[in-house]
């Protein structure tokens, strides 16, 4: 008989209770999110919300005021696992025209550690580049300036440098900004095969709500704290949400009380 046995770390992220203070101020509070291995996850909510704020405590970038996170198991403050994490941050493709680093360049300086950094690149990390630009599917571009790529040739050249330390676990903080339709949904195919063939865990912000609900496994709306976690299908209409923080319509019916313009920044794409 073979007894399954889940190990405790099968949470890639567990956060408790996470509060974080930025300025002297809460901006998030009372964050409990569990991730699990092979998960897509989007995390979606207003600008200033604290999505952000959240990834990069789960990073240990910022420091909890309250609360703790565990990455595999081990508190965020530990280094052991740090190379099992990719962080793309928020315009991270933003790479300027002055700029000549070639695909293939930029990958490779994602192989860059503190042991090997004095030493040329040998025929493992030249390999390794080189299946993680066949996986990014920039096999064309790969001798190319990024600079003169598209918007989502870009993306995949920074998700490529994130994930070729062999980093399981990716945090991408919006990476839709700046993609055509077109590149979008070739991108989104990118990480749905990296979740499903490469076994990748994936925490994805983006205000493409559109684009989320169709291929993350589970919504996160995070307004300060966790408005709402669960199935895609299931996210409740968003003004509900707003008015979870007190947002009313401001352009009502006439003689209906209005308050404030309904502010939100997942604008679902037509
Ligand atoms: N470096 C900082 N210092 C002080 N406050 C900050 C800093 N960065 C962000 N904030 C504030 O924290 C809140 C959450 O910001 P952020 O995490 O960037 O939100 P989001 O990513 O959802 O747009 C906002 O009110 C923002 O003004
Ligand atoms: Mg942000």
């Amino acid at each position: 008989m073979t007894i399954s046995v889940v190990p405790p770390h099968n949470l890639v992220i567990d956060a408790k209770d996470l509060t974080v203070s930025r300025g002297g101020a809460i901006v998030v509070e009372d964050i409990n999110m569990q991730v699990r291995y092979g998960e897509f996850i989007g995390i979606v909510g207003p600008n200033g919300g604290g999505k952000t704020t959240l990834m990069l405590a789960i990073l240990g970038v910022l420091k909890s005021y309250k609360g703790s996170v565990k990455l595999y198991g081990l508190q965020n403050t530990k280094i052991g696992f740090k190379s099992r994490i990719a962080w793309v941050s928020q315009n991270a493709a933003n790479i300027p025209e002055s700029s000549k680093i070639t695909v293939r360049e930029l990958i490779s300086l994602g192989t860059v550690t503190f042991r090997n950094m004095i030493f040329p690149l040998d025929k493992e990390r030249k390999e390794s580049v080189q299946k993680i630009i066949e996986m990014v599917g920039l096999s064309k571009e790969a001798d190319k300036q990024i600079s003169k790529l598209s918007g989502g040739q870009k993306q995949r050249a920074v998700i490529g440098k994130a994930l070729v330390s062999k980093a399981d676990l990716l945090l991408l903080d919006e990476p839709l900004v700046g993609v055509d339709r077109k590149s979008r949904n070739s991108l989104l195919k990118l990480l749905d095969d990296l979740c499903h063939d490469q076994n990748k865990t994936i925490v994805m912000i983006s205000h493409d709500l559109a684009a989320i609900k169709q291929t993350t496994h589970r919504i996160i709306y995070i307004d300060q704290s966790v408005q709402y976690d669960g199935k895609p299908e299931d996210l409740p209409e968003l003004e509900i949400l707003a008015g979870l923080r007190g947002i009313k319509k401001v352009h009502g019916e006439p003689g209906e009380e209005t308050e404030r313009k309904t502010e939100l920044c997942c604008d679902e794409e037509a």
